[in-house]
């Protein structure tokens, strides 16, 4: 029984949308990038049709008797001038015209009005992200999440924390590389509030394919009220004194929470409770989830640069896990 040419279609096409599509584009950059990918799939496809054309017509020529040899290689050298120089060198220049506008406007340019558009830097390390939001009211840090004002240019600055990694939020446009160093510079758009996933796009090791970001465009007002609630130290619960003091005496030399520990080695866990995934998307934030990814986290994630916690038992690691899903701006 055959399969329908219907379904194999949607399944091809499946491909096209999703979170991580370059084809379903959510900004102009990424405009800019989806038409330039069907334009080349349709200059290409065309020559494909005309070098397959030209191919099967050989097989079919005849000579000429009529045609003296001189005349034969001056058609043949029309032949290779038209299809070998003239027909590549017009398509190429044709996608250049459509390539280097689109790639301009990633660029850090001025703005027409002379304004200088938000910045938000991003690290990269092996294997999660640092977001940095500079303000003159003070810096926030976030981790695995970003925020963003939709509707707006945004300059995103962004370098390697160890190894060389690339910043890609495709529905948004990109990619650029993150290299230890050297800040990078991309300006993306959102052009509506909106979720879109980002993936690290340079092999950095082992859990390179675990390394998702959660970008989450929001109106400005919105936005605004994001920032402005993680300035301040987070809202905890009553209660959680003695994980709290565990959490100080272990982890507080690797991770910081506002207001009460400034580790910078791994990810800022300050509004942790609020956040939509853990260990940069392994698995979603639920009741538990932190505890069971304190337990379990190597084997979740294989080779994260976080140590397995042995000298803590159960209790206590379910104790922080419950503390930290409380921490919210
Ligand atoms: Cu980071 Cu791949």
């Amino acid at each position: 029984m055959g399969v329908k040419p219907a379904v194999l279609l949607s399944l091809l096409l499946a491909g096209c949308t999703g979170e991580h599509s370059i084809l379903d584009p959510a900004g102009p950059a990424a405009r800019d990038v989806a038409w330039l990918w069907w334009g080349m799939l349709s200059a290409f496809s065309l020559v494909f049709l005309g070098v397959v054309g030209t191919w099967l017509a050989a097989f079919r020529r005849r000579e000429h008797p009529e045609r003296s040899p001189s005349e034969e290689r001056r058609l043949a050298l029309r032949w290779i001038l038209g299809g070998g120089i003239l027909l590549p060198g017009v398509t190429i220049l044709l996608l250049l015209a459509f390539g280097v506008p689109a790639g301009q406007r990633l660029l850090p340019l001025p703005l027409p009005g002379g304004e200088s558009p938000r910045t938000i830097e991003v690290v990269g390390h092996q294997w999660w992200w640092e977001v940095r939001y500079p303000d003159e009211a003070g810096e926030v840090v976030t981790a695995n999440q970003l925020a963003m004002p939709a509707g707006e240019p945004v300059d995103f600055h962004v370098t390697g924390g160890d190894v060389i990694h690339a910043f890609w939020v495709p529905r948004l446009g990109g990619k650029i590389d993150m290299l230890p160093g050297r800040v990078n510079r991309i300006r993306l758009e959102a052009d509506d509030p909106g979720v879109f996933g980002a993936q690290c796009a340079e092999f950095c090791g082992a859990q390179h394919a675990r390394m998702h970001l959660h970008v989450e465009a929001m109106a400005p007002e919105e936005f605004e009220a994001w920032l402005a609630a993680r300035r301040s130290p987070p809202a905890q619960a009553e209660g959680h004194d003695v994980a709290r003091e565990t959490f100080v005496e272990h982890c507080a030399r690797c991770h910081r929470v506002e207001g009460l520990s400034d580790g910078r080695e791994g990810p800022d866990l300050s509004d942790i409770g609020s956040r939509a995934t853990l260990g940069a998307g392994v698995m979603a934030m639920e009741e538990g989830a932190i505890a069971r990814w304190l337990a379990e986290h190597q084997r979740l994630k294989p080779g994260n640069h976080m140590p397995a916690h042995d000298q803590l038992d159960t209790e206590a690691l379910e104790a922080i896990g419950a503390w930290l899903e409380t921490l919210r701006p």
